[in-house]
Formats: structure tokens, C-alpha cells, sequence
């Protein structure tokens, strides 16, 4: 993948010709060499059954080939057209309630239904034919954020496929992982399984779990069946999906998905304005990264101009010169293209009021200009495409943990999985340390340290992984309400964490959730919320202990030697300072570096390393006032050299060829 790629989502269906001759225009005024082409297109491709309307898609992959401009082909089936449900009734999505949705906005289908699933199928085989050997193509985009769930009888026979093969088509065997003697739940016959659907009280938290799993295996069929199809057509065109960054829900297991994709593809809106923003942004990128094995990946949406804050109801304008610093930071942590959401925006339809490249009110804004602007940075940056960023230090990532700890009839709701690692990972980030994250149960023994915020779920596999990983030299620190079930959604039996009790040193036998406006005093002037938990050190050195409460005097905070590594176990959910000051001390002994020592929590510092030697280092000040840095090479965003002191004004962003691979700072 030459170069940094830069376009975003083009839609020709919606313009008529003199709009789309401006589109030529200004896609060269703004240095755009990309254009992601088809999604959601279906009714534009296929108006009626059988019936196929390619010629403005011809024209437009000629036009954009014609530009120079390189086509992420999509196929267009996260959008069945109109006469698809008519003809399909039974391949419409039904909730768990059994409300069966119509037509009428997107991604309304069912992944498990044959006709869908046909249907897909042929218009993605049409499109390889006549798409095979067009000089644009460079990738195949396949579908959009897949992510409908359903719960028809499709989904449930389906389903029930899946647990004769995981379950080894055993009933005895399904019955006793789910604990089925609870509630008169035994199942006789196969056919009395279901997906979860509503009912009258709690379901069963391991069916609920298997069905998590299950679903992201279905969509994953969906899109490999997809894959394999495009393939035959085009064996040299690599082929992905743009998958959705987790917000507040997570429907695919990313890490089984990222092994099936030719590159991993993730689509990011930020969460928040201002900081908390650009730690999100942080977050997803380095966890893009790591899904797609430390190796360049591909930023296929943002928005340009704007921030969606669902929770109240606000479409947020995202400052001057942000999209541009934004976009320098998924480059630091790996990306090689910053892609947006849209081209152009539309007058109508559902998104009327999403942002684009060239914004409602035309290329005389301020969004056009910086959108131009930084099509000029991004041509002055396209040596470092392929290379890659290096962590000393990993955060597990494991969907099923969050998925188990979401389900209800949990001790505490209030305990999240992904603030949790939110937390750590803004931790980290404030002391310069760049993180991966990685899953359980590989192998971590690259990582100096791993930290484990969130493992209510800890699987037989990740505990001896867990347990491998610190015998042999490694440093863990795992989070409070951690090893307490299995991968069946089982509880362990003889206290906690499970598996790992010699490993931590401790015995954790009650969990003491905290209510609302409650919290607990440590010694050392920490301050726990949300839980806490009754433990006794056996072995461990107590860090930290409880002050008040219930629990005054008991261990709260601990640390073990185990084999030639050490784990610390934190049984409450710490304030950001005592957070930082554990990871300071638990870094210092792991012997991690911040990536610029010295450099101070305002400047955000990431290094990527080409195979041969070469290094970048990208600088991002956060602060209100100047910093200088003592480093030495060229910023290629300005063309100026530092010989030694490098001056960044606040809110100032630099991207240095580094004359020398260890380059240091100096303070403001
Ligand atoms: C993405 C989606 C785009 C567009 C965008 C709006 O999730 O892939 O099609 O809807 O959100 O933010």
C-alpha cells in the first residue's frame, strides 16, 4: 500500500453529471487518491430482482481511474434494496421481543436467512465479474459495519447448528455447561434451544454468552463466504470489511475477524470533545493496531467537521485544525490512510447532517481548505507507509470478558468493562508509554508488563496463559472482580481470581459492590468506587488496605512475586492518581521507558520504526503553553530541521525523521 491513502466514502449515485465533473476538480485540489465507491448502493446496482444498472458505476470507476484516484470497491449488501423484503419476508430481522422490522432505514436483514444471504452473494459475484481487471480496483470493501442481530427461527436453527458442533453435538454436555438444572431449563431435544430471546425474567447468562459468540461467527460467515467469492474473480485484490470501533456495545469478536481480513479496517468517530477525545481516539487506534497484528492498518471513516455525542443528543463541530492533528495521531499509532465519511455531503436521507469533505456549503469553507490543506501534509508524509509502531506493554482485549460481565444478574452493573480499560489506557498514555492490546490467551512474553483491568470471564486457556506469562518473567496487574467465571459462564469454585489464586498471592472469598455516592478510603489517601472486596494476602505484600467501611484494615491493594515475574492484584476501582502512581511504580520495576523520557504528561510522543532503521516521531503538544524538545531530524510537515531543540506552540504537531533512533526531551 504505497503512500498514505486519502479520499473517503464517494457516492456518484447521488449527483448528477455537472456535480460529479466539480467532484474531479476538487478531488485533485485536495490531493485525494482514494475513493471507497458502492456502499449501500444495492437499489442504484440492482432496482429490481435480476435487473442491473451498472453504467454509472462503470462511469465512475473510469472518471476516478482516469484521476488517478484508486477504488475500494464496496459490495453493497449492508443495504437490501426495497423489493428484497416483499420478496423475502422471512429475511427481515426479528429483536428478541419477535418485532419483525421493515424496510426503511439501513442493514435491515437477517445474516442466518438463505435468501439474504444468497441474495448478497449474487450481487457481490456480479460486481467481481464485471469489476475483475478494472485498473482502479485496488480493494475490495465488503459490506458495511456488520452488525444486525437477529433472532428468527434462521437465526435459532442456525444457532443450534452452532452448539451441536461447539457442544460436540452432545445434549448432556450443552445441559451441563449451561447449568440447565436451574430453573427446570434441561433441554430433551435440540430443537427446544433458542436464541435469547424475551422472556419472562433473567435468561440464562452461558446461553446468552454462546449466543454472543455465535452471532459473531454467523456475520463472520457472512462476510468470508463474501470474501472467498471475490477472490476466485480477483486473487490479487485484497479484500476487507470496515468493522465499527466499540462504543458502548461490541456485537463482533474482533480478534477471530482481523484473522480473516487481508488488512483491518475500522471505522472512528470520536466519543468526546476536547482530551477526552483525543484519548478515545488513542484507544481505537492502537486497538486497530493490535487487531491487525502490529502491522499497518487502514482508518476507513471519520468525520471531518464533526463529534457525535449520542448520549445527549448533539451533533458537536470539532475545532479548527483538530481534523488535521486527529488525523496525525491514527498515523502515529499505525494507520496508513486517513479516510473520512464522505466526500460530499448529501441533501437528504437519513445522514443529511453528517459531515464530508466538501460540506454543504461548498469548497469556499473552512472545512475544504484544511480538508486541502491536509491532503498537502499527508503527500509530504508517504515515506513512512509500512512502517510500524512498538509497545512494550499490552492491555487485554477480550470481548468475551466484556460480554459476560455486561449480561445481568451481575453483583454490580455499574462495573464496565470498557471504562475500565479506558482508565488503564489513559494511564498509560499520560505517562508516554504506547500500548498494545492483546488477548489472553496468546502468547504475551514480548510484553514487559500486561495489564488486565477487566477479566470477570477468564478462560482455561488465558488463566494458564495468564500464569505463563508470569512465571517466566513477566509483570501482571489485574483488576478487581477478575477469574471469577469460566468460559462456560460457570462461577469458580474456592475463591478468586480462580486459577491465578498462587499467581496473585491472595484470596479474594466476598465481593462488596458499592452503591451510589459510596466510596472507600486507602491507606496512602487512594480513594476506591464501585467495589470492593473482601481478600486475605496469602503471601502477597499488602500495597495498600482499606481504611474505613466494612472492610477497614483488609488488604485492598496488593503485590506477588511468582516464579521470575511478579502480579499485582487491585481489588477496588482506584481514582486516576493512585491509578497513575501503582503504574508508575509497576513500569519503573518492568523497566518500560516512556517513548520521549521526560517529555511530560501535555506532549503526546509515538515513534514509528521502518525495518531499516529509520524512525519517525510524531509530537502533538496538548498543553496551553510552548514545550521544547531535545530531538534531532527533519519535521516533514514544515520541511525545517531541529538541531537539537525542536519548539512546539501549543496545540502544534510535528512529525520528525529522526537523525538518531533515541532522541530526547527536555521539558517546557
Ligand atoms: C458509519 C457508517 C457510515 C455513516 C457514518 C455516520 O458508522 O459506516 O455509513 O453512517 O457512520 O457517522
Amino acid at each position: 500500500m504505497p503512500g498514505i491513502w486519502y479520499g473517503g466514502d464517494y457516492n456518484p449515485e447521488q449527483w448528477p453529471p455537472d456535480v460529479l465533473a466539480q467532484d474531479d476538480e476538487l478531488m485533485r485540489r485536495a490531493g485525494v487518491d482514494t475513493a471507497t465507491v458502492g456502499v449501500f448502493a444495492w437499489a442504484s446496482l440492482e432496482p429490481e430482482p435480476g435487473r442491473y444498472t451498472f453504467g454509472w458505476l462503470d462511469d465512475a470507476l473510469d472518471r476516478l481511474h482516469a484521476n488517478g484516484i484508486r477504488v475500494l470497491l464496496a459490495t453493497p449488501t449492508a443495504s437490501p434494496p426495497p423489493w428484497f423484503g416483499p420478496a423475502h419476508p422471512d429475511a427481515l430481522p426479528v429483536g428478541p421481543d419477535g418485532v419483525r422490522l421493515s424496510h426503511g432505514s439501513r442493514d435491515t436483514y437477517c445474516a442466518a436467512a438463505p435468501a439474504y444471504r444468497r441474495a448478497a452473494l449474487r450481487i457481490a459475484g456480479r460486481l467481481a465479474v464485471r469489476y475483475a481487471g478494472h485498473p482502479a480496483l485496488a480493494l475490495w470493501h465488503v459490506h458495511n459495519e456488520y452488525g444486525t442481530v437477529c433472532h428468527c427461527d434462521h437465526a435459532a436453527a442456525a444457532f443450534r447448528t452452532w452448539l451441536r458442533a461447539r457442544h460436540h453435538d452432545d445434549l448432556d454436555e450443552l445441559n451441563a455447561k449451561w447449568h440447565t438444572a436451574f430453573w427446570s431449563q434441561g433441554y430433551s431435544r435440540w430443537e427446544q434451544v433458542l436464541p435469547p430471546r424475551a422472556t419472562q425474567y433473567l435468561p440464562n447468562p452461558a446461553q446468552v454468552l454462546d449466543f454472543r459468540r455465535f452471532w459473531s461467527d454467523q456475520l463472520l460467515a457472512a462476510f468470508t463466504e463474501q470474501r472467498d467469492l471475490l477472490r476466485r474473480h480477483t486473487p490479487d485484490v485484497p479484500v476487507t470489511t470496515n468493522v465499527m470501533l466499540p462504543s458502548d456495545h461490541q456485537t463482533l469478536d474482533l480478534w477471530r475477524w482481523a484473522r480473516e481480513v487481508d488488512v483491518v479496517a475500522v471505522d472512528h468517530y470520536l466519543n468526546a470533545t476536547g482530551p477526552a477525545g483525543r484519548a478515545d481516539l488513542a484507544f481505537g487506534a492502537d486497538l486497530t493496531r493490535s487487531f491487525n497484528a502490529g502491522r499497518p492498518w487502514l482508518l476507513m471513516e471519520q468525520a471531518t467537521s464533526v463529534i457525535y455525542l449520542y448520549e445527549q443528543g448533539v451533533i458537536a463541530a470539532r475545532p479548527p485544525g483538530r481534523m488535521r492533528s486527529d488525523s496525525l495521531g491514527y498515523l502515529a499509532r499505525g494507520a496508513d490512510s486517513v479516510l473520512f465519511f464522505q466526500w460530499r455531503a448529501g441533501p437528504g436521507g437519513a445522514e443529511l447532517h453528517h459531515s464530508a469533505m466538501v460540506p454543504h456549503a461548498g469548497p469556499d469553507t473552512r472545512v475544504f481548505r484544511e480538508v486541502t490543506e491536509l491532503g498537502a501534509d499527508l503527500r509530504r508524509l508517504g515515506e513512512l507507509a509500512g512502517s510500524t509502531v512498538r509497545a512494550q506493554v499490552a492491555v487485554l482485549w477480550d470481548v468475551e470478558a466484556w460480554w459476560a460481565v455486561a449480561g445481568r444478574g451481575l453483583p454490580s452493573s455499574r462495573l464496565r468493562y470498557l471504562p475500565a480499560l479506558r482508565q488503564v489506557h489513559a494511564a498509560l498514555r499520560r505517562a508516554g508509554v504506547v500500548a498494545d492490546f492483546a488477548h489472553p490467551e496468546q502468547d504475551l512474553a514480548r510484553y514487559r508488563a500486561v495489564f488486565a483491568p477487566s477479566q470477570y470471564l477468564l478462560s482455561d486457556l488465558g488463566t494458564q496463559s495468564l500464569r505463563r506469562y508470569v512465571a517466566g518473567g513477566g509483570r501482571l496487574l489485574l483488576g478487581c472482580f477478575s477469574g471469577v467465571v469460566d468460559q462456560r459462564h460457570l462461577v469458580r469454585r474456592g475463591g478468586w481470581p480462580g486459577g491465578l489464586l498462587d499467581v496473585v498471592g491472595i484470596r479474594v472469598e466476598e465481593h462488596l459492590p458499592l452503591v451510589d455516592g459510596e466510596r472507600v478510603a486507602l491507606s496512602g489517601g487512594a480513594v476506591g468506587t464501585l467495589w470492593s472486596e473482601l481478600l486475605q494476602a496469602r503471601g502477597a505484600q499488602v500495597l495498600a488496605d482499606y481504611r474505613d467501611g466494612p472492610l477497614a484494615g483488609a488488604p485492598a491493594v496488593t503485590r506477588h512475586a511468582f516464579g521470575a515475574g511478579a502480579a499485582w492484584y487491585v481489588s477496588t476501582v482506584l481514582d486516576d492518581v493512585a491509578l497513575a502512581a501503582l503504574l508508575g511504580d509497576l513500569l519503573a520495576q518492568a523497566g518500560v521507558q516512556p517513548e520521549l523520557p521526560g517529555a511530560g504528561p501535555q506532549l503526546e510522543a509515538v515513534r514509528r520504526h521502518a525495518a531499516d532503521g529509520r524512525s519517525w516521531l510524531f509530537v502533538t503538544n496538548h498543553g496551553d503553553t510552548g514545550c521544547e524538545l531535545a530531538v534531532r531530524g527533519v519535521d516533514l510537515l514544515t520541511g525545517t530541521r531541529a538541531d537539537g531543540v525542536l519548539r512546539l506552540a501549543p496545540g502544534a504537531d510535528a512529525v520528525l525523521r529522526e537523525d538518531l533512533p533515541t532522541a530526547r526531551a527536555a521539558g517546557a
